[in-house]
């Protein structure tokens, strides 16, 4: 019968077979850049454990399995869900940077072998004994079940968990309102970790059974109507509901005997009632009335877990978790599949990490995590979050965060996309894809790697390091002797630092306005074009088709003016200006309104989402020592700084902004410390 089972298999137009892929050996796994480090607070011991990837999964997964270590005991996904929809990053008054596409140019068959793949490879990073939940929703769950009944094996799948995640929806089409989601968990062999959670009884449960209270003089009131919908206050005392102590099976002559006034068939010996009464634990709601246990709420662990999650809500625009990151997930889904399936110390990762709700309940919980995401506005949603979620004191493991909260250490690594290193061997190539994607129109007789837009002459500084002001002009001046008449330029770079006090454009005596844009990162391409059926390598010798093109941000440089103090080995830091050149219409007007300014620049820090500052910046890596994030509860980014330095000399300060709508902003500053 099983081997038979292990011939059923899902099949779709070149289906490619499980060992090919995953022995792919037609991309090499990922090269890791490490960008970001945020050393976290006192007490956790380092902090290799806590990796956010920003860049495709595929690269991601190959990459883990070449590095080897410690295999993963949870992973938790919610990819796209074959939707056909488009999801975005909301900002109230501001711009929408689209988050991620869920559209397939060639349909099923083109989502279930991007699936596959990854599916696969995810199999193999999970150690025996680790559990797999998949989120999805009725769209392919029934696909996806049969893909992975043939990747774990049909025995190992455990649950198909239900999760209403909305109350209430009306539907336009004659069919029923879809409330759920589908969650399909599956563990990697039959010896795998379960721990017993426990749900909490919901409010209609309460208000229904523990309608009882025993106040602190010993007394037993029965509470009003108004008292258990809240609307007046529940008195001092130990909240229970009633049990029956009658025995189910009529046949126990032992069992059956006179207790106040009722002969029945108890649940206990006469012995034991009448101690149990002794004590207070039995009760009659009233006079002559039946007897009953009392089960107080402060002892109860709570309902066994089910297959049918209806007690934990979607994020709504009400909730103080929500980031306004469309697919966002509840903390509390996380959590209590978290508590389920590891134990402190464990490693968590989800490789379609969105906003990182997965990492933030990990860490929450003490468990370390990997999180990995291919988009920009999912990794700052992520970012933002974990620098304002602190891990509760006396969570995780012995010895950590003892007692205090404190913000968890985390690093997010950039993973070059194979074609970014293909550019970086090919100057010409990545040359003519930066200027398809613009849609700029080559210059090639003027001898230059130049391209014309909008009457704009477009300039692309090398790929690979960070563009200066100082080679911003130097390019200026190529341009202006190779074509001589141009009056406006737009400089494009990777990545730019300027100083603390430079503006992000130029202009020169001769009357040339250039500005500085800043390419947007190859995963946000790659991460836009998921489903079209072009991929990033073909960019240069394919048209780019118009409604991606116009997905494509390529940001103006904001304009930023900092300043700094010094006095002995203190530094005092202050931003002093905030100001975004390129909104779109709405969002500007809107911005402006907000801003009070007429120019066309939007001059506002309530923008900025984070800032950060490393104090001494080593050239490659960004160490955050200071950071603020607007939250909800923290508006808006601080924006004073101060530091001491332990020793004299030069140091390199680098300041980071990110604002709603992307801009990605680096200025650096060298101070002198007295020694
Ligand atoms: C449904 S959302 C996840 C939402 C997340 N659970 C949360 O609570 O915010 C799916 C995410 O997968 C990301 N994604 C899609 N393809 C990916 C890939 N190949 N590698 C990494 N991330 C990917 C998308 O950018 C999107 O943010």
């Amino acid at each position: 019968m099983v081997e038979k089972r292990d011939k059923v298999e899902l099949r779709w137009p070149a289906k490619k077979y499980q060992e090919a892929t995953a022995k792919d050996s037609s991309r090499d796994p990922g090269v890791i850049e490490i960008v970001e480090e945020y050393p976290g607070q006192l007490g956790y011991d380092g902090i290799e454990g806590n990796e956010l990837f920003w860049g495709d999964n595929i690269d991601v997964l190959r990459y883990l399995l070449a590095r080897g270590g410690k295999p993963v005991d949870m992973i938790y996904i919610d990819p796209p869900y074959f939707s056909g929809g488009n999801f975005f990053v909301r900002a109230p008054g501001h711009k929408f940077p689209r988050a991620y596409k869920d559209t397939w140019h060639d349909g099923l068959a083109q989502y279930l072998d991007y699936m596959h793949q990854r599916l696969v490879l995810m199999h193999a990073l999970l150690r025996d004994g680790g559990s797999m939940y998949v989120h999805l929703d009725w769209h392919v769950f029934h696909y996806i079940k049969v893909m992975l009944d043939e990747i774990f094996g049909y025995d190992n799948f455990r649950n198909q968990i239900i999760w209403k995640r909305l109350t209430y929806k009306q539907t336009q089409v004659k069919a029923y309102g879809v409330l759920h989601d589908v969650i399909l968990f599956y563990t990697k062999g039959k010896d795998y970790t379960w721990n017993d959670v426990r749900a909490g009884y919901g409010e209609e449960r309460l208000r229904k059974y523990f309608c009882w209270l025993e106040t602190p003089d010993g007394r037993n009131i029965k509470l009003t109507r108004e008292q258990l919908d809240g609307g007046s206050p529940i008195p001092e005392g130990r909240r229970f509901a009633l049990n029956p102590v009658i025995n189910p099976n009529p046949n126990r002559p032992n069992l059956t005997y006179e207790f106040l006034g009722f002969t029945k068939v108890w649940k206990y010996t006469r012995e034991k009632m009448k101690g149990l009464h002794a004590q207070g634990m039995i009760f009659q709601p009233s006079p002559g009335a039946l007897p009953q246990k009392k089960q107080y709420l402060d002892e109860s662990a709570g309902m066994k877990l089910n297959d049918l999650f209806l007690d934990i809500g979607g994020v709504m625009g009400s909730s103080l978790e929500r980031l306004e990151y469309d697919t966002q997930k509840p903390l509390k889904l996380l959590d209590r599949l978290i508590q389920v399936s590891t134990n402190p110390g464990d490693t968590v990762a989800d490789f379609f990490s969105g906003s990182g709700t997965t990492l933030d309940a990990a860490a929450r919980a003490g468990r370390r995590w990997i999180g990995c995401e291919l988009a920009r506005p999912g990794i700052n949603a992520t970012r933002k979050r974990l620098l304002a979620s602190r891990i509760p004191h006396g969570q995780g493991r012995k010895n950590l965060c003892a007692d205090k909260d404190v913000l968890a250490p985390f690093m997010i690594n950039r993973v070059k996309h194979p074609v970014e290193i293909a550019w970086h061997g090919n100057a010409r190539v990545h040359v003519q894809a930066i200027l398809a994607l613009h849609g700029a129109v080559a210059k090639p007789a003027t001898g230059l790697d130049l391209g014309e837009k909008d009457g704009k002459i477009v300039a692309i500084m090398p790929h690979g390091t960070p563009a200066t002001a100082l080679e911003a002009g130097e390019m200026l001046e190529k341009v202006t002797r190779a074509l001589p008449g141009s009056n406006r330029v737009d400089i494009l770079a990777d990545a730019w630092i300027l100083g603390f006090d430079e503006p992000p454009f130029m202009n020169t005596p001769g009357g040339i306005e250039a500005r500085f844009i800043q390419i947007p990162p190859a995963s946000d391409v790659a991460a836009l074009l998921v489903g079209t059926g072009l991929c990033l390598e073909e960019i240069g010798h394919q048209k780019v088709p118009a409604g991606i093109q116009s997905l494509i941000q390529f940001h103006v440089l904001p304009g930023a003016r900092l300043e700094y103090h010094v006095r002995g080995k203190a530094v005092t830091l202050a931003l002093d200006r905030y100001q975004i050149h390129d909104g779109r219409p709405g969002d500007v007007a809107e911005a402006r309104v907000k801003s009070g300014n007429g120019t066309g620049a939007i001059d506002s820090f309530d923008v900025l989402e984070f800032i950060g500052i490393d104090w001494d910046y080593d050239g490659t890596r960004f160490r955050c020592g200071d950071a603020s994030v607007k939250s909800r509860k923290d508006m808006p980014v601080q924006r004073e700084f101060s530091h001491e330095y332990g020793t004299g000399g030069s140091h390199v300060i680098m300041v980071r902004m990110i604002d709603a709508f992307g801009h990605d902003s680096f200025r650096r500053a060298v101070v002198d410390i007295s020694s």
